[in-house]
């Protein structure tokens, strides 16, 4: 193992071990690539070169190939942040059921694992804090429960993708402003302009043209508009509500029953009168496609 910043970190060695089990083959010099100059190491294991290191192992290695350095950036991230490992390996597996795709250990991953382990990590790497990315997840799969009730063509993909990372701009602040540095951030790494709406999308259920003046982004209705907008809002306050310290509710489903009623009542949750209003109207909006199966 390897020290970084206190954490031990798989070895080279680790890492070739992991490969071979998994492929056969040890990958050794992909994993001597990653790891062993200590110069370049951090520009190696950078999220934002992913795409341009990923077509360099392509070409060199193959689809096989391509999956061992993601697995490479994937298992360090594990070990850096041992605390939460459970939550994300939990988060992964779940998301997979929901596209139906088995969730035991396979020789060659589905695409969708790998998008969505690289979008875990890109919360991470871009500086999104552990009980953020912890968060996402939760709407990530919040959202695609909500999904799972509602009997109209919906891109599946697009829900988890967006659900998990709606909240990107947290790695810049708290602020009324972090769906817009989120899509900037996302829209820098090349990222579906539909998941970049999400991200602009969410923030308190969707902001005016005033309220985004205030928050100091371009003046523009940021109001959600397709279904899976709207879904991922949904689950946003569900789990703001589920997971409030105050305790608000003791169940998941009586955060959905009592939803106008907490959002009424409660300002921390409602954040403003303006965005309580759409929140409620953008509830009673999915709930009547939820009841109407
Ligand atoms: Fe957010």
């Amino acid at each position: 193992m390897t020290e970084e910043r206190g954490i031990a970190m798989p070895s080279i060695e680790k890492h070739a071990e992991t490969s071979r089990n998994r492929t056969g083959r040890d990958y050794l010099d992909l994993h001597e690539w990653m790891d062993k100059d200590p110069l370049t190491k951090i520009q190696r294991h950078d999220i934002t070169k992913i795409h341009e290191y990923g077509q360099m192992m392509l070409d060199k290695y193959g689809h096989e190939g391509l999956q061992e350095y993601l697995q490479h950036i994937h298992d360090d991230l594990l070990a850096r942040f041992g605390h939460v490992k459970e939550d994300l390996e939990k988060s992964v597996q779940d998301t997979l059921a929901y596209f139906g795709v088995s969730a035991k250990p396979r020789k060659s991953l589905p695409s969708e694992y790998e998008t969505l382990l690289v979008d875990l990590e890109l919360l991470s790497q871009a500086g999104v804090a552990p009980e953020d990315v912890i968060h996402c997840q939760r709407v990530c799969r919040k959202a695609l429960e909500i999904a799972s009730k509602i009997d109209k063509p919906l891109d599946y993909d697009l829900i988890a993708r967006g659900g998990l990372l709606h909240d990107l701009g947290k790695a810049k602040g708290r602020a009324d402003d972090h769906g817009f540095l989120g899509a900037k951030i996302g829209r820098s790494m090349g990222l579906p302009e539909e998941i970049l709406r999400i991200m602009e999308t969410h923030v308190k259920a969707g902001l005016t043209p005033e309220e985004a003046r205030d928050a100091g982004i371009p003046e523009k209705d940021y109001a959600p508009e397709t279904l899976e907008e709207k879904i991922v809002v949904y689950a946003d306050k569900l789990v703001d509500i589920i997971y409030s310290a105050d305790n608000v509710v003791s169940s998941a489903d009586e955060a959905e029953k009592r939803f106008t009623e907490i959002l009424s009542t409660h300002p921390k949750l409602a954040k403003s009168q303006k965005a309580a209003l759409r929140q409620i109207n953008n509830h009673l909006e999915i709930q009547s496609m939820i009841n109407s199966i």
